[in-house]
């Protein structure tokens, strides 16, 4: 029985290894236990996605915990529509509005780090994966959200990239993205930005995994420590026996 069940195991490995790697997406290295990543990630996030995104579940109050910063630094650097600190990061445009100018509602991004395939790295790559499309109403598309109602909204960061297509059975498709035109950042800026970014809606996706990581490391030394004194209390009691 369980060798039945290891053959299907390791016919079935492969297959999983395969699936996976067919939505590689290139690693954000995203760092939530870097305080001061967050504290950019935040502030890119009010100046560049508030406008259009909420953080739902998120309070300002809260942020000041896990970011290390006082309700004065909150008020002077990141909450900008003047809400009370204990109050969640609401969008400045209303769904309404928002609609009627893009075609589509931005969506909440309190978990867009946790439900997309890949996690945070597919915020990551979505960052960098905006390219020129003249057929679609903003003039934008991107590879990992096909036909986007979302602006390159980082596009003066960034700069402009364009698809190089490529035949395969007949069908032009895009092979990769160039950047034709560069923008403030470079290349390596642009990847440190979009880092922080991820790294902060990673955060936001799961305000207790900060807590939930320091606790597991106490909880493997003590797993350690039980080790070692089951160890040495076998000794013990063998003693008499050898
Ligand atoms: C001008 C308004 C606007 C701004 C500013 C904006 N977005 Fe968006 N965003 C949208 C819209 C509209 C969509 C929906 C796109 C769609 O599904 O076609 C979207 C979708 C997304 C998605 C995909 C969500 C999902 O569940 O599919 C992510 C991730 C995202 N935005 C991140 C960001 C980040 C990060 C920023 C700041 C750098 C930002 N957005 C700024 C309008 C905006």
């Amino acid at each position: 029985m369980i060798k039945r069940l290891f053959a299907v195991l390791l016919a079935v490995l492969p297959l999983a290894v395969l699936a996976s790697s067919e939505t590689a997406l290139t690693p954000s290295y995203a760092n939530i236990n870097d305080q001061a990543s967050l504290q950019r990630g935040a502030t890119h996030f009010m100046d560049y996605c508030a406008g259009c995104h909420s953080l739902q579940y998120q309070r300002y109050s809260r942020l000041a915990k896990d970011l290390g910063l006082s309700e004065e630094e909150i008020n002077t650097y990141l909450n900008r529509n003047g809400a009370k600190f204990a109050e969640t990061v609401v969008a400045s445009m209303t769904p309404g509005d928002a609609t009627a100018w893009f075609g589509k509602a931005p969506p909440d991004l309190s978990l867009v780090a946790r439900n997309k395939p890949g996690g945070a790295d597919w915020t990551y790559n979505f960052l960098k994966s905006f390219y020129v499309d003249e057929s679609r109403p903003a003039g934008w598309n991107n590879l990992m959200l096909p036909n986007a109602s979302m602006p390159h909204v980082l596009w003066e960061l960034q700069g402009i990239q364009r698809p190089v297509y490529e035949d395969s059975e007949g069908l032009p498709h895009v092979a990769h993205l160039e950047l034709t035109t560069p923008g403030k950042l470079s290349v390596e800026e642009y990847d440190a930005f979009a880092r922080d970014l991820t790294a902060f809606l990673q955060y936001v996706g799961e305000p207790a995994a900060l807590e939930r990581e320091s606790i597991g490391i106490w909880v493997l030394l003590f797993l350690v420590f039980l080790t070692l004194l089951t160890w040495l209390l076998k000794h013990e009691y063998w003693r008499d026996v050898y």
